[in-house]
Order: C-alpha cells, then structure tokens, then sequence
C-alpha cells in the first residue's frame, strides 16, 4: 500500500491508514476515540506495544490489528510499512530511540505525529536521519479524547505543510477540539490542556474527601462531587456565560457560596494556578534538554 495521500481529496475521505506506536494513557485514549464507529478512519488500525500483554488486550477485536516489541522485535518496523499517518505515543525518554527504529521503515508521504512533552519536532526531524518525505507535526491532546470530548493543540515541525496539518486536525478532530498552534506555545498547551483533566481530578479528590469530612459516605460523596463537577461543566458549555458570570449566578450577596468563595479566593488560586502551570512548563524544558 502507498504511503502517498491524495490530500487534495481529503475532506470528503477516510482518514488514511493509521497506526500508533504505544497504547498506555494517551494513546489508548486517542485510540478509543478513533474506534467510534462514527469515524471514517480505513481499519484495521495497526498499533504496537512493549508487551505482549498489552497487545493481547486487542485480541478478538476486528477493528485493531495489535503486535507488541515483546513477540516481534520487527513490530514497529512492519507496523509503520505504508501507514499515512503514524502517531507516535510512547514516553519522552523513547520517543528519539523509536523514531531512530522506525525511520527507514517510513515511506515518502507519510505524516509522524509526535504526542510527546518536551520533545521538539526538530529532535525527531534529526531521529529520522536520512528517511525522505516524511513531515513531522506535534500534538499535545489530552485524556477525554477517550470519550470523544479531548481538546488538542497541533504545529507543524518545519517538514508539514497545510495539507498534512490539515489531515491531522482531521485527525484528532474525531477525538474532540482542535488548536492549530505554533510549536513554541505547545509546552503551554501541554501545561493548560494536556495536563488539565489531572487538575480537575485532583479537585474532585479533595472536594470528595472534604465532603465524607463532613460525614458523608463515600459513595455519597462520589454522587454529590462527580454530578457537580459533570453538571457545572455541561452548563458551563450550554450557556453563553462566561464562568465568572456563572459563579456570579450561584453567589448571592451575603449568602452561604459568598463565603465559601471568600476562603477559596483568599488562597490566592491565580497565583497558584500561574505557579503550577510555570512548574509544567519547566518540566517540558528540562524534558527537551534531556
Ligand atoms: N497521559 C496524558 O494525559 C498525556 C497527555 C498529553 C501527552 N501525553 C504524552 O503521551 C505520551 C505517552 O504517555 P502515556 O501517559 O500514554 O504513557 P504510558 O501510559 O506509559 O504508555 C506508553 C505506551 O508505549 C508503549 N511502548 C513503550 N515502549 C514501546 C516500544 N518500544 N514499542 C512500542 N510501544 C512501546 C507501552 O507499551 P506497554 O503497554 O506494553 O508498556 C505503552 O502502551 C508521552 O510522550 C506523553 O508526553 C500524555
């Protein structure tokens, strides 16, 4: 099969052969949501894994065709043959070895979408060494793609052009929303989005715990947190409100959520979300300096 896809036909067609290089936290959860059968996507996927274990999870499913490292050393090699697209989703430290184990395996035409933290295009441009034709983008997506509702940012590594940016905004926008972004601002997006939803589940932890302080069981807890957190975001999303204004709208002068929100703010949360996003971002830089 030809690497090479008739982008200019793109639109209206599947998305082209695809495979993923590692299927753990986000990758799994991209691949989740490309196995909608609502996503015109040509199938099999093909993915690989380290371990035959992880692999074997696919057995049975028509949809995947899985191979781990583990049973085949050739599996990423044979994986990669006549892909379109091949989303590399193993940890940062791996990414450069990969590439470096795939590279003359690509063919010309083939699109290497990176979902890595702090490994710039420029470093797996140099991995490929001499593989020919072979354009390079960034994604930084995050885990509720595995529902359908992820929010990814993309940038071109200097080897895209429109058409391939264009086949993986298509891409992930099967799994969600898409930012096209310019390559230095994906650590920051990494920082807001990529790392958000461990955020949110960090305050659904501490909202759950303070409630069964409060006596609450925990399964009463869980109900009251989780239909808050779900039903505030919905909202949220349904109104043409900002979030300032909505809170505004549970907030009555002089009532119970005024005070709550006076103790909240008084910890100062701008500085300390300003803090926790610099940290994030500086771990993506010593990331890339590694
Ligand atoms: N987690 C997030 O929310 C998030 C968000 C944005 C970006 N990212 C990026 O996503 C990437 C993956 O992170 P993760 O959290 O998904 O990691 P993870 O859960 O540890 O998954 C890594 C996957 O890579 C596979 N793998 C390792 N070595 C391999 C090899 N040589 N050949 C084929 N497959 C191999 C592993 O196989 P086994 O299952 O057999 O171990 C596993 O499926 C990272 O670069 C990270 O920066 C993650």
């Amino acid at each position: 099969m030809s690497a090479q896809n008739d982008l200019t036909t793109e639109s209206a067609a599947a998305l082209p052969r695809t495979t993923m290089i590692g299927t753990g936290s986000m990758g799994g959860a991209i691949l989740q949501g490309l196995r909608d059968p609502g996503v015109a996507i040509e199938r099999p996927i093909v993915v690989t894994t380290k371990s035959a274990a992880s692999a074997a999870k696919f057995d049975g499913a028509d949809d995947i065709d899985a191979r781990s490292a583990e049973a085949d050393p050739e599996a990423n090699r044979r994986a990669v043959r006549g892909a379109g697209v091949v989303i590399l989703a193993v940890k940062p430290w791996m990414m450069r070895d990969v590439v470096r184990e795939i590279a003359a395996a690509l063919e010309p035409g083939t699109i290497l979408v990176s979902v890595a933290a702090g490994v710039p295009s420029a470093a797996i441009e140099e991995a490929l060494g001499d593989a020919a034709g072979v354009a390079v983008v960034r994604a930084m997506p995050n885990t509720p793609s595995f529902i359908g509702r992820g929010v990814t940012g993309i940038a071109p590594g200097s080897s895209a052009g429109d058409a391939e940016l264009e086949l993986v905004r298509r891409l992930f926008e099967t799994v969600g929303d898409v930012l096209i972004v310019r390559e230095d601002q994906i650590n920051d997006i990494a920082a807001v989005s990529g790392s958000g939803p461990a955020y949110l589940f960090l305050y659904a932890e501490e909202m759950q715990a303070a409630a069964e302080r409060l006596g609450f069981t925990a399964e009463q807890a869980k109900t009251l947190v989780q239909g808050t957190i779900s039903g505030a975001a919905e909202l949220m999303v349904r109104s043409d409100d900002d979030p300032a204004q909505l809170r505004r709208n549970v907030t009555s002068p002089k009532g119970t959520t005024e005070r709550a929100v006076e103790v909240l703010q008084g910890a100062d949360l701008g500085e300390l979300f300003d803090r926790a996003l610099r940290a994030n971002v500086q771990r993506s830089e010593e990331l890339e300096a590694e």
